[in-house]
């Protein structure tokens, strides 16, 4: 009978208000890439399904098709570029070598695993950007509307997210994506030009009909564009609100497309969610499945 191949079980998981995300670069240019993915197989390896905390471990993907060719996914590619508009919108490319997404109940255990995951990468890695996600009001982003309403369901997710068959089978590819609101211009704009800039109405959170061409669920349409998991988290405080944008699909060319049709290309109008959010980062980061890393 053929192994069932499992994804790491945090891409999946529900009910975890507390998320930590840590960007890390390795160390040093001549690094040997059969004893780094050891040191991630170890890493993997110490997450207990019983721990109540997930940890994802996502890498990049010109990293994991070093260490593993034979698990890589053929068209899988860094964030190596930024995505331009026509207007000159730019979102940037910062992509880092690994990502530790933690996600838990409670910040104490998420935190203490974050602790565990650095002290396991010990000297391999640096860390290069700590991002904290946290729950406000349920699916509520920090715009004041709700994020996550066409998101697949729970049956339809696996299809979505996983990589079917072929080299890097059951595994995923992770659209990481800092944004920062200008919530001052935001408010000043009035609900109706927020609703028009989202696609949806503020309170009840009905889809408009018609869409404006330039709102973001028409941008993202996924009738048009593909559809893809999202698992955003509020970020920051009063004085730096946001988003952290984490798109989860089993082709990077759907997440790429979007992100092209959001800045607007070719006489395509741009994304107007984008004249009040600013994106600050953007890496994609291939999950592979824990069975994938050597030895596990
Ligand atoms: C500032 C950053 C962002 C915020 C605050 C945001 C918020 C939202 C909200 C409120 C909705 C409508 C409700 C829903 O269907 O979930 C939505 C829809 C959606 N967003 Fe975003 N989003 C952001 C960035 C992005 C990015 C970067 C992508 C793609 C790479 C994306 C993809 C989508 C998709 C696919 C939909 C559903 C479209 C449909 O109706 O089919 N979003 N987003």
């Amino acid at each position: 009978m053929a192994a069932i191949v499992l994804p790491q079980p945090g891409v999946f998981a529900l009910g975890t208000p507390v998320q930590l995300f840590l960007e890390l670069d390795l160390r040093g240019a001549d690094r040997d890439p059969m004893a780094d993915a050891r040191t991630l197989a170890e890493l993997v390896a110490g997450i207990k399904p019983s721990q109540g905390c997930n940890v994802v471990l996502g890498i990049r993907p010109s990293l994991w098709r070093r260490m593993a060719p034979q698990d890589c996914p053929p068209d899988v590619h860094d964030f190596a570029t930024p995505v331009v508009g026509d207007d000159g919108f730019r979102m940037p490319a910062t992509q880092a070598d690994l990502l530790v997404w933690v996600a838990a109940g409670s910040r104490d255990s998420a935190y203490d695993e974050a602790r565990r995951a650095l002290a396991t990468l010990g000297g391999m890695a640096r860390l290069v950007r700590e991002t904290d996600g946290w729950n406000y009001h349920g699916n509520v982003d920090l715009t004041g509307f709700t994020d996550g309403s066409e998101n697949p369901t729970v049956a339809e997710a696996a299809d979505v997210c996983l990589i079917a068959d072929g080299p890097g089978a059951g595994s995923s590819v992770l659209l990481l994506q800092e944004w920062r609101h200008d919530l001052a211009a935001w408010d000043a704009a009035g609900v109706t030009i927020q609703e028009a800039a989202i696609g949806r109405t503020k309170a009840d959170n009905v889809e408009l009909d018609p869409k404006p061409p330039s709102a973001h669920n028409a941008r993202t349409d996924q009738d048009e564009a593909g559809h893809i998991l999202r698992k955003n988290v509020p970020i920051g405080g009063v004085a730096d609100p946001g988003t952290l944008f984490v798109g989860l699909c089993a082709s990077q060319a759907v997440l790429q497309g979007m992100l092209v049709r959001m800045v607007g290309i070719g006489g395509e109008p741009r994304d107007a969610l984008t004249r009040f959010s600013t994106p600050k980062s953007g890496s994609y980061y291939l999950l592979p499945p824990a069975t994938a890393f050597p030895g596990n």
